[in-house]
């Protein structure tokens, strides 16, 4: 079992402040991130929400300093348990990646090296991090698997990263990054590959996940496309627009019985993301939203 991580209402786990990455190209300067500044507790969710561009994937990278070639954190601070990650050195980083900040990437197949077995893959970062023996971490990759609700984990193992479905692929990845239970699991998109009802069944995985474990969940997704999935998951919503996060207000993450629907909270975060005024489109705190029992099991982005 994954050791329980004790959700702290004190000090933010993560703190992003007026993070600024840039990507210099031949032609110009692309700012990719242009002042976002949020915070994640331990144990809470919060979802990145923002129309295709505004910056969502480039945040999350900038996080784990997994940039693209040509791309750069320019200033802004990033930081972890008190330690701040845009200055720490490349080594430090490594230490971070996997252990304390597990990523989901967006292209599940993209983030799964073709030439290796998932065993060996969703194996590594075991055997780094927590020095463990293949042997054993083999063992401890058919336990995730079965975590992630990979079917027959002692046959997928031996399986390459093109021999899986989409949706296989994805709870891979995931298996991959809450390996070594990490304090914050951040997923860039997680559910795009996927179909509605999947996307639902991967979103409660990662809930579940996240009750066993106590980690914090940054979500990033796509503006409206999973808006209806997002808001029905997340503790919190911040809004990604034009390379900027526009503010939320905090709210308790503990829903009342009077909570919003789905619905009502979709409703809450229709705004044009055409219009320029960035500070027209502050939206409010969404409520928290409690799953009505008899929804269960019930893809709820028809509803909104
Ligand atoms: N390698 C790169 N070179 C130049 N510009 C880039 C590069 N990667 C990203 N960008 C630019 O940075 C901005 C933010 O991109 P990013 O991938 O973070 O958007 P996103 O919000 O994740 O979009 P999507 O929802 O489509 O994944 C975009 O304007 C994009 O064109
Ligand atoms: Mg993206």
């Amino acid at each position: 079992m994954l050791p329980d991580a004790q959700p702290s209402n004190d000090a933010p786990l993560l703190a992003v402040r007026d993070l600024r990455t840039h990507v210099f190209t031949r032609r110009g300067v692309v700012k990719a991130v242009n002042g976002v500044s949020f915070q994640v507790r331990a144990g809470e969710t919060l979802g990145l929400v923002g129309e295709s561009g505004s910056g969502k994937t480039m945040t999350c990278l900038s996080i784990l300093r997994l940039l693209p070639r040509g791309a750069r954190i320019v200033s802004g601070e990033i930081w972890l348990q008190g330690t701040n990650l845009a200055t720490v050195s490349e080594a430090a980083m490594e230490r971070v990646r996997g252990k304390q900040i597990g990523m989901v990437l967006q292209n599940a197949l993209a983030a799964l090296d073709p030439v290796f077995t998932i065993g060996t893959q969703v194996g590594e970062p075991l055997v780094i991090h927590h020095h463990m023996s293949w042997r054993a971490a083999l063992r401890r990759v058919v336990e995730l698997l079965r975590m992630v609700k990979v079917v027959a984990p002692e046959l997928r193992l031996h399986s390459y990263p093109h021999e899986l479905s989409g949706g296989m692929r994805q709870r891979v990845s995931s298996a991959a990054a809450i390996g070594c239970a990490p304090a914050l699991l951040i997923a860039d998109e997680p559910t795009t590959a996927l179909d509605v009802t999947t996307q639902r069944q991967y979103l409660d995985l990662l809930m579940e996940l996240q009750q066993t474990t106590g980690m914090a969940i940054m979500c990033a997704t796509i503006w409206r496309c999973s808006m209806a999935v997002c808001s029905w998951n997340m503790g919190r919503v911040s809004r990604c627009s034009a390379s900027r996060v526009i503010p939320t207000r905090r709210r308790s993450c503990s829903p009342s019985p009077n909570s919003a629907s789905p619905a009502s909270a979709c409703r809450a975060l229709r705004v044009s993301p055409q219009t320029s005024d960035v500070s027209r489109l502050a939206v409010p705190s969404i409520p928290a939203v409690t799953r009505p029992s008899t929804c269960a099991g019930r893809a709820s982005p028809r509803r909104c």
